[in-house]
């Protein structure tokens, strides 16, 4: 790829992350919190002081910290008593999916509900992903998924900025693509009308939300073949699953699984065989708590 090439594509993803900013599909006070959340040196009375001013965050975090999973002898009735039970882990799940849920409750272009996407298809692929990396990483690298969760539930947000910001154009995209699922390549089709990518877009977006380096580079590469961490594998992987249950962000054809993806499930056969069962657990869990 030429300079010129690549000054283009920048500055294509810049001009859709810039018109999101402008158009304030992301409320100032939840993007406050997202730096807030990734900031390591943050502390309990900064959150409990952003936290305050969303009502609908308020009231989602007292679910939470009163549910049977996390409650304990004591009902929990301040922000502050939450935030210590709840723990900054938790904290930054219920932050995450909560931003993306809000924005696709409230948005609707008018466009492209007929077609093979929908706001509701998006939001329960991403959180499907998010929970299934979250189990992923959990059997295969001994992590505690955190980080996982958030890369999931943020994948495709890109596919929610260029639906926002260029609503004809991703029709065209979609249209284009879905001539031929199994063979058109989504990803070049969005790169010949927006000059970027639904992945470079998100990584763009994330940059700007301290999102951790690891979560910002599997974003970028959610379908790239070249893996190189284990969060970009456990978030491909996590992708193909929910793809394969039918839980997609655009209804596709068959879910591609590359060559390297297969291998890591072939040589994790055994960790990965209770997988459906767990997900089927976790998915009841957050039901209410996200009203799927
Ligand atoms: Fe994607
Ligand atoms: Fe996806």
């Amino acid at each position: 790829m030429n300079i010129q090439t690549n000054q283009k594509i920048n500055e294509a993803t810049d001009y859709y992350v810039d018109k999101v900013t402008e158009l304030q599909t992301f409320p100032a006070a939840t993007i406050r919190m997202m730096q807030l959340i990734n900031n390591d040196n943050t502390t309990v009375d900064e959150l409990e002081i952003a936290i305050s001013v969303d009502p609908v965050m308020v009231s989602r975090l007292l679910r939470l910290v009163n549910s049977v999973a996390l409650k304990g002898r004591e009902e929990i009735k301040t922000i502050k008593e939450s935030i210590v039970r709840v723990g900054l882990n938790n904290l930054r799940e219920l932050v995450t999916a909560d931003l993306y849920r809000e924005v696709i409750k409230e948005t609707d272009t008018g466009v492209l509900e007929d077609k093979d996407f929908s706001f509701k298809l998006l939001w329960n692929h991403s959180l499907t992903v998010a929970i299934l990396s979250k189990i992923i990483a959990k059997l295969l690298y001994n992590s505690n998924g955190e980080r996982e969760f958030m890369t999931g539930i943020l994948h495709d947000i890109g596919l929610l900025i260029i639906i926002v910001t260029a609503p004809v154009t991703m029709t065209k995209v979609i249209e284009e693509w879905s001539k031929d699922k199994d063979k058109n390549d989504f990803l070049e089709i969005e790169m010949k009308h927006l000059n970027t990518n639904h992945c470079l877009i998100g990584a763009k977006l994330c940059s700007q939300w301290n999102l951790p380096s690891e979560a910002k580079y599997a974003i970028k590469n959610h379908h790239s073949t070249l893996l190189k961490t284990d969060v970009q594998r456990t978030l491909q992987l996590a992708n193909y699953i929910a793809d394969r249950k039918r839980f997609s962000a655009i209804l596709q054809g068959k879910a591609k699984l590359n060559s390297m993806i297969k291998r890591l499930v072939k040589g994790n056969a055994d960790k990965l065989r209770g997988l459906d069962g767990v997900l089927r657990k976790e998915m009841n869990k957050v039901k209410d708590l996200y009203d799927l």
